[in-house]
């Protein structure tokens, strides 16, 4: 099964990796927004794209062997990586994943909570999907995603050029992909357009710098997942900038030369409650 076209950072083993990275990095977070939002022991809970189950794997830490947590993702290689790991965590018991596209997913289930991450940018009809997926939500059951945002063309200060460069490509890949790069700042419209209340919405600001920032790696390897794509998109590489396993060592380098303030992509948490 296919990964919607929109989908711009395709499906290779480099990207599985970059995602297990970016789930030890944004874990903190998405606990805080699950938490806030009312994610307790004991629930039901859908994830939507889950990918190689990082956000499925938190879940179930805090709903427990008494709760229950379902994945879906188009992604059968990932999902199978992802079984792996529910195992090798000891949550298997508790944790499931089903090889569905969000639109095609059906069942006769009621959850107590619909989560997702980094999920809704993809969708061509944000609302659509969350509507389409909150039928399988109790009256009163949680909605809460994890979204981002990340359309600064200038993200350093004093300027990095390189790191400047990788981030535009990043951005502009997904713009012309059709997966808005500020789908943080659309979150609250989403779930107005699915018929739910204003969210409770809340952001966080990475900012990298000096030696060891993960940011560097973060956003060369997504910038690297992306590349396959770029010359479809009709995106040229700037003269000198290559994109290889190195280069977040080398964007490492030029920001620490330049003295530079760099800023990562805004998290965004938004949740609110299915009405009576
Ligand atoms: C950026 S990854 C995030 C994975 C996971 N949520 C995490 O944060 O680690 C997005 C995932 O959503 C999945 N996806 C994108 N569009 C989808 C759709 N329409 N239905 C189901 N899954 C989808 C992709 O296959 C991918 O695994």
């Amino acid at each position: 099964m296919s990964t919607p076209s929109n989908y711009v950072l395709g499906q290779s083993t480099h990207e599985y990796e970059r995602l297990m990275l970016q789930g030890r990095l944004l874990r903190p977070y998405t606990e805080k927004y699950f938490r806030a939002a009312g994610v307790t022991p004991g629930m039901r809970v859908l994830d939507l794209g889950s990918g190689m189950g990082d956000v499925a794997l938190l879940a179930a830490d805090i709903v427990g062997p008494s709760g229950r947590v379902v994945g879906l993702d188009p992604d059968a290689a990932a999902l199978k990586r992802a079984a792996e790991r529910t195992i090798e965590q000891g949550c298997s018991s508790w944790v499931s994943f089903q090889a569905f596209n969000l639109e095609d997913f059906t069942t006769t289930e009621l959850f107590d909570a619909v989560i997702g991450r980094y999920i809704l940018l993809y969708q061509p009809d944000a609302g659509a999907t969350i509507r389409q997926l909150t039928k399988f939500l109790k009256p009163g059951g949680i909605v809460v995603f994890h979204e981002l945002d990340f359309p600064d063309p200038h993200a350093s200060y004093p300027p990095c050029e390189l790191f400047d460069q990788v981030y535009r490509l990043v951005g502009e890949a997904f713009r012309r992909a059709g997966a808005p790069p500020d789908f943080g700042r659309r979150v609250g419209k989403a779930f107005l357009d699915a018929g739910l209340p204003f969210p409770t919405i809340v952001a966080d600001s990475i900012i990298g710098g000096g030696r060891g920032s993960y940011v560097y790696r973060w956003v060369s390897n997504t910038l690297m997942s992306v590349a396959p794509r770029l010359k479809d998109l009709g995106i040229e590489v700037p003269p000198g900038l290559v994109i290889d396993s190195e280069l977040a060592d080398r964007v490492e380098a030029a920001v620490v030369a330049a003295g530079s303030q760099i800023l990562a992509p805004t998290q965004y948490g938004a949740w609110a409650r299915k009405p009576l």
